[in-house]
């Protein structure tokens, strides 16, 4: 099959949906690669590069599988031929037209913005890729118009305090911005409904404002926010009000997919901002978080508040874009090319294909079935309902201990009534099990993986132990010892495999 991969429509649009890195990739798939002549210009990607690749350059809209970043325009939609499979953002929740047109058409089209969240389908999951890189170009964006540091310094001149920087909703874009303001040395708090995210927010640095108490919650996890209810409303437009009045930078993000973007600042709490700072409001295409915010303009308050609204911020940094967009790509026409034949597949039974799929040969598909989201944290139950649903899940404390107690006194009677040589041994392996047992059971989960490349140094005294024993002519010994090593070099060579798979994940390439 061909993949076409088209030059975007959208005037402005720099971003283009395959590389010159990622043709050689395709082509190993089985697939031939044809490139619209200019289509990688605006990322810096001139055609010649993409035939050094092995591209052709061409018209893609004749291909089998066509490429791109925007929907087509009505002239390279009719272009189509019969048959063909479109992969873009054709982002059919807010594009119900479009979705129509394309359902009229013989042709098969998947649309990258509907990937659901779960984890196995990061690898093509083109909205965290932009949103990251949108996240961290907000904050450049804000630096360029801010007229100050964000990073406090002393000079001889005076004391400069430090930015302070607020962002609303940390999702991906607002984890990005996070990670970006703080690195450029500002103070940075961020707010968001979900609890589950205060502890990713510390970790980049940033102070987690709460607003309130998790609301109970009901409907399926799909990895996004639910609406909030009037309650939280208030409370949270109590902290941005407060907020307003102290920060100097505000970067919003706060998205609920399908809705329009929450109102969380409004034009009194702007009027409260000092003259000069700055609010990129990253919802602007749908609807803005900010009340006075132009989509896509840089507008100015009466205060000197600048509030800028670009809908374009990934597309600002086009070369790195493209270059996530068309791995992202690249990933899922790797799934969708099992016998790497060039022959593109579609998998309805598989949850992220069917959930791309808008119109499949002409008939439509839309919208897909609800996914939930294993990933998502598990709600948490009242504790009253867990007892009465689950009394086998929580043992009798009463039992257990006593349980504790039982084998202690046995351990005590065995190293009694053993010979004296084995009591120093068995006193000492038993203190071990204790030890161990608390150590590793206060580890947290996420540590247990380096804890077990840990475990590899006692694994070796067990080795050597063993070895000493092994000649000893007793056959019980013998097996016990082989036993031993065994089970040690298991530990061992699986805790040298794990240490260096994940130090390759460090690896610059
Ligand atoms: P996301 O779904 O990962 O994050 C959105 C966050 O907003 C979630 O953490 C959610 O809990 C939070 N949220 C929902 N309701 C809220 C409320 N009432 N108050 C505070 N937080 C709330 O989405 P992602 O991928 O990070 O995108 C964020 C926004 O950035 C979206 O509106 C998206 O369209 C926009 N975006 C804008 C770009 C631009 O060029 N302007 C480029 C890429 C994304």
């Amino acid at each position: 099959m061909i993949i076409g991969v088209l030059k975007e429509d959208p005037p402005g649009e720099r971003r283009v949906a395959v590389t010159p890195d990622t043709v050689p990739q395709l082509q190993k798939l089985g697939y031939e690669v044809v490139v619209e002549s200019g289509a990688g210009a605006g990322a810096g990607f001139p055609d010649d590069q993409y035939e050094a690749a092995g591209a052709a350059i061409g018209d893609a809209t004749a291909a089998d599988v066509v490429l791109g970043v925007n929907p087509p325009a009505p002239g390279q939609l009719d272009a189509l031929r019969p048959g063909a499979t479109l992969i873009g953002l054709l982002n059919p929740r807010l594009k119900p037209e479009l979705v129509e047109d394309l359902a009229k058409r013989p042709i098969t089209a998947l649309s990258l913005d509907a990937v659901p969240r779960i984890s196995r389908a990061q690898a093509f999951d083109v909205l965290s890729s932009m949103a990251g890189i949108a996240g961290y170009r907000a904050v450049i964006e804000a630096a360029h118009e801010f007229g100050r540091f964000f990073t406090g310094q002393v000079t001889a001149a005076g004391k400069v305090p430090p930015a302070k920087v607020l962002v609303a909703g940390a999702g991906v874009a607002g984890l990005a911005a996070i990670g970006a303001a703080g690195s450029l040395g500002a103070i940075v708090r961020a707010t968001d409904p979900r609890p589950e995210v205060a502890d990713q927010v510390r970790s980049l640095g940033g102070d987690y404002l709460a607003v309130a108490e998790p609301e109970p919650d009901d409907t399926p996890d799909t990895g996004y926010a639910k609406e909030m209810s009037d309650d939280y409303n208030v409370r949270a437009a109590a902290l941005y009000a407060d907020q307003c009045r102290e920060v100097d930078i505000i970067v919003t993000t706060a998205l609920i997919p399908g809705k329009p973007a929450p109102r969380l600042i409004t034009a009194e709490m702007v009027a409260t901002m000092r003259p000069g700072s700055v609010i990129v409001d990253m919802a602007a295409a749908n609807g803005g978080n900010v009340e006075g915010t132009v989509p896509g303009e840089r507008v100015v308050t009466d205060n000197g508040v600048i509030i800028l609204g670009y809908t374009d911020l990934a597309g600002r940094l086009p070369a790195q874009a493209s270059q996530l967009y068309g791995t992202n790509l690249l990933n899922l026409m790797k799934l969708m090319t099992p016998q790497r034949d060039g022959q593109l597949v579609l998998d309805f039974d598989d949850v992220v294909q069917r959930s791309m799929t808008v119109v499949r040969e002409g008939e439509l598909t839309w919208p897909p079935p609800p996914v939930s989201v294993s990933a998502a944290p598990a709600k948490t139950q009242p504790a009253r309902e867990v007892e009465a649903d689950a009394p086998e899940s929580k043992p009798d404390p009463l039992l257990r201990r006593l349980g504790v107690a039982v084998a202690a006194a046995a351990t005590f009677g065995l190293i009694a009534l053993s010979p004296a040589a084995l009591q120093v041994h068995l006193t000492v392996f038993a203190l071990a099990i204790v030890i161990g047992y608390y150590v590793i059971g206060n580890v947290h989960h996420a540590l247990h993986t380096p804890l077990m490349s840990v475990t590899n140094a006692i694994s070796g005294i067990i080795v050597v132990g063993a070895l000493l024993q092994i000649g000893t002519g007793d056959a019980a010994i013998t097996v016990l010892s082989l036993a031993a090593i065994l089970l040690a070099s298991i530990n061992v060579f699986g805790g040298f495999a794990v240490t260096r798979r994940m130090l390759a994940m460090f690896v610059r390439s």
